[in-house]
């Protein structure tokens, strides 16, 4: 099967083909968790932000107020900082206990390396039809971008919304006036975070051609063979040249996983769709 057929049947081939396993269960976990708190903090962020918009003031009314909002902000704020500290945990554990091989260098390894900027200048090329579109390893540019992006947004969302939170514990290490710029800073960051998420995040991951509808690897763990040879073909010939397909070969996902993955890969796709057009609506009227 050619890229293109593979492209108008996304997830082609369940229970015909092999499959491979490409995340463990806690990575699915990890991801699935960060997703839904990510679209329950952004939702309840969003409402605190325009909260004289009819719309805001309609759902805090459904929920019992901007009061409830506010708590469902900090709980999933609690949420989503356990998460992110259990996958730092783990990276050290892999790290420091296990001595993973690959984790910080190598083929396998989400820190960007040289072939990132080659084969970001090979795909610009491909989409101006100057050459022949990358071929890509583990994780694709795009992916590593997204990975480090919600690095980059868990250190100022995370560290202004606290600062927020403990006004009196911040206050004792900067400057009272630094609390209102961690205000402005949480707000336009978590704007910024959520266009992100919502439109270039989906559509890598779910929208393009090669992936459209959605693809369920991510929440599954498992990809068709096919999938693997066109999207990861550097991983897949180095590891097929070393003997260990073996090792990864998975059950194809039952059908039920599929349904639900699908199920919660739509409705995140329409959340967010829907709080983004919510944002640029309240910013249009003001
Ligand atoms: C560790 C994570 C986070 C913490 C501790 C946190 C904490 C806070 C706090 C304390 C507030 C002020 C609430 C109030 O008193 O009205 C707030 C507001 C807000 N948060 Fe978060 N938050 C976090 C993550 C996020 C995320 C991931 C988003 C969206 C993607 C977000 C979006 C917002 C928005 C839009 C506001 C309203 C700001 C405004 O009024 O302009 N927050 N957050």
């Amino acid at each position: 099967m050619g890229t293109a057929e593979l492209a108008s049947r996304p997830n082609a081939g369940i229970d015909e083909e092999m499959y491979y396993r490409r995340f463990t269960l806690g990575q699915r976990y990890q991801h699935a968790g960060l997703a839904t708190s990510f679209l329950a903090l952004a939702f309840t962020g969003m409402t605190l932000r325009f909260s004289t918009q009819d719309w805001a003031v309609t759902a805090a009314r459904l929920v019992g107020g901007f009061a409830v909002i506010q708590f469902f902000h900090l709980f999933f704020a609690v949420i989503l900082t356990s998460i992110f500290l259990i996958h730092v945990g783990d990276l050290i554990r892999r790290m420091v206990y296990l001595h993973e091989k690959g984790l910080l260098s190598g083929p396998t390894t989400m820190v960007v390396r040289r072939k990132d900027f080659e084969d970001f200048f090979a795909n610009m090329k491909y989409f101006l039809w100057l050459g022949p579109a990358p071929k890509f390893d583990r994780y694709a540019y795009w992916e590593k971008l997204d990975y480090w992006g919600e690095w980059w947004g868990m250190g100022v969302i995370g560290l202004t919304g606290y600062a927020m939170w403990f006004p009196e514990f911040f206050a004792r290490f900067i400057p009272g006036r630094w609390l209102n710029v961690a205000l402005v800073f949480h707000s336009w960051e978590a704007l910024l975070a959520a266009g992100f998420i919502f439109l270039i995040h989906f559509f890598n991951a779910h929208l393009r051609p090669l992936n459209f509808p959605m693809d369920l690897v991510i929440f599954t763990g498992r990809q068709s063979e096919e999938e693997f040879k066109i999207r990861h073909p550097v991983e897949y010939e180095r590891i097929a040249a070393s003997g260990g397909l073996e090792k990864l070969r998975a059950e194809a996902p039952p059908r039920w996983m599929n349904n639900c993955s699908g199920l919660f890969g739509l409705l995140a796709i329409l959340a967010g769709f829907l709080l983004m057009v919510l944002a640029v609506s309240s910013f249009v009227r003001g």
